[in-house]
């Protein structure tokens, strides 16, 4: 038996779709797109809604092609030319019923016979064609453009695909907060929050912080994984997330989408490369089979940071940054290795532990030598995925935040050490560089709808 109110909770949520399946039964019926070109619906009466993306007027009859959005391919739309009108041009919001027919062309299985027209919205007049780095000016208009919105899309296939996988595997979903007090990578890219107009509010000042500590967009939300890490054995998150790298560069963002997990009960990182691979080539298999393209099928390789070192060093090629043992891996680094290694998606694993944040795993093969950390590298982008099993020995944790300064700012992390704690390691994929390689996208600004990058945030 259900508690007094919460029968009455459930009563009033049926009232309320009862009253809904009313109404949408009310409603005229209206075809997406997608759904008249398949084809189900020849010989009945529909409606459409879109925008024109062509517009023939001929001597008898005029021809449109009209796009919701909804695919690729636009409708084929016939009418008689007493219905065109001045406002059907290139860009212009219609509504049109008529009757979908076979049509007699070969170029498409079928066309709307127009009855009637109406222009929803006027359009000024637009060229119809225009480069990737021209259109970028232009955000509030990209989405109409045939290749954005292609890209909008993939983007939401490719989510839909990410949340089933994890769902698939057991994972929880944890929204992590955007809004904390900790710079997860200590690397001082952070964008500083306080409300508008109070920015100078420091505490030598007198003033108080809004959160009477300074706080921070997230830069990751690792830490907060972590922590729920300790109650399931495999969580993760999606969400956006911000750095104050201050690139123009073709792969950094200040507002970026990563998809983060966290694996308990964990001592490999092959575990962890298990998981982005098979994240990578099933989100990737996904987008194949709902976005038929022909983008090339996973291969792999995997390469520790030494051996990547001496393969920079034996090259004959003369690179602008340092290839010394010790030295972070450059994107002129990253994109050598992978054409060396056969244009492949190569792991590079075990980096020098000075070179990685303080919760990472140090391997002990020699003192302080290598930690535990991979990272993805892939075609025509370098890096998109970067991971590390975590220092879950409380001693040499201690020691290293000891040694930073910062064993007092994460007490809280070193407790997480003293409560159940288990061997754990996990990931982040950059969502943006994803699509960058699946698409072979060569800039990073032309697979986000909002690109924020130092100097340009429009819109
Ligand atoms: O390698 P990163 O900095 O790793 C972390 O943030 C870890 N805390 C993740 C974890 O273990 N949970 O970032 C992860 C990925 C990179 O491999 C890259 O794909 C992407 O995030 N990324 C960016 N993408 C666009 N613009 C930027 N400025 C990016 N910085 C990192
Ligand atoms: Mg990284």
């Amino acid at each position: 038996m259900l508690p007094a109110n919460r029968l009455w909770l459930s009563e009033a949520a049926l009232g309320m779709l009862q009253s809904l399946r009313y109404y949408c039964q009310e409603t005229p019926r209206k075809t997406r797109i997608c759904e008249a070109i398949s084809n189900l619906d020849v010989g009945t009466k529909i409606k459409v809604q879109g925008w024109v993306r062509s517009v023939r007027p001929q001597k008898e009859n005029l021809f449109l092609h009209v796009n919701d959005g909804s695919s690729l391919q636009s409708l084929q739309v016939v009418a008689s030319s007493e219905l065109n009108h001045r406002l059907l041009t290139f860009g212009s919001a219609v509504e049109i019923s008529g009757s979908l027919v076979t049509s007699p062309s070969r170029k498409q299985d079928v066309e709307l016979q127009a009855d009637q027209i109406d222009v929803v919205g006027e359009c000024n007049p637009i060229k119809e064609k225009h480069g990737l780095e021209y259109i970028r000016q232009f955000p509030h208009l990209r989405c109409k453009t045939n290749v954005f919105s292609s890209l909008l899309r993939i983007r939401s296939e490719a989510t839909t695909a990410i949340q089933q996988y994890f769902k698939e595997k057991g994972f929880i979903q944890v929204h992590t907060p955007v809004l904390t007090s900790n710079d997860c990578e200590g690397a001082g890219e952070l964008f500083q929050v306080e409300p508008a107009g109070q920015e100078k509010n420091q505490d030598e000042e007198g003033h108080q912080h809004f959160f009477s500590v300074p706080a921070y967009l997230t830069v990751s939300g690792q830490l907060h994984l972590e922590v729920t890490a300790g109650a399931f054995p495999g969580v993760y998150t999606f969400g956006p997330t911000f750095r104050a790298e201050n690139s123009q560069s073709r792969r950094h963002l200040a507002e970026f989408y990563m998809v983060e997990a966290e694996i308990s009960f964990t001592q490999s990182l092959e575990d962890l490369m298990k998981v982005m691979e098979d994240l990578f080539r099933s989100t990737t298999e996904h987008l194949l089979s709902q976005c038929p393209e022909d983008v090339a099928l996973y291969h792999k390789h995997v390469i520790t940071y030494t051996e990547a070192i001496n393969i920079l060093n034996s090259s004959s090629k003369k690179f602008a940054f340092k290839t010394d043992w010790g030295s972070d891996l450059q994107t002129e680094h990253e994109k050598y290795l992978v054409k060396h290694c056969g244009d492949v998606p190569l792991f590079v694993t075990d980096y020098p532990y000075a070179l990685k944040p303080f919760y990472t795993r140090d391997n002990q093969d020699q003192p302080l030598h290598t930690a535990a950390a991979v990272d993805l590298l892939v075609p025509g982008v370098g890096e998109m995925c970067g991971g590390s099993l975590r220092e879950e020995r409380l001693d040499l944790l201690k020691t290293r935040l000891a040694q930073a300064g910062l064993d007092e700012t994460y007490g809280w992390y070193l407790d997480l050490r003293r409560f159940g704690s288990v061997p754990h390691g996990g990931f982040g994929m950059g969502f943006e560089r994803y699509l960058q390689c699946v698409l072979g996208v060569d800039n990073i600004k032309d697979v986000i709808p909002f690109p924020r990058y130092s100097h340009s945030c429009l819109l």
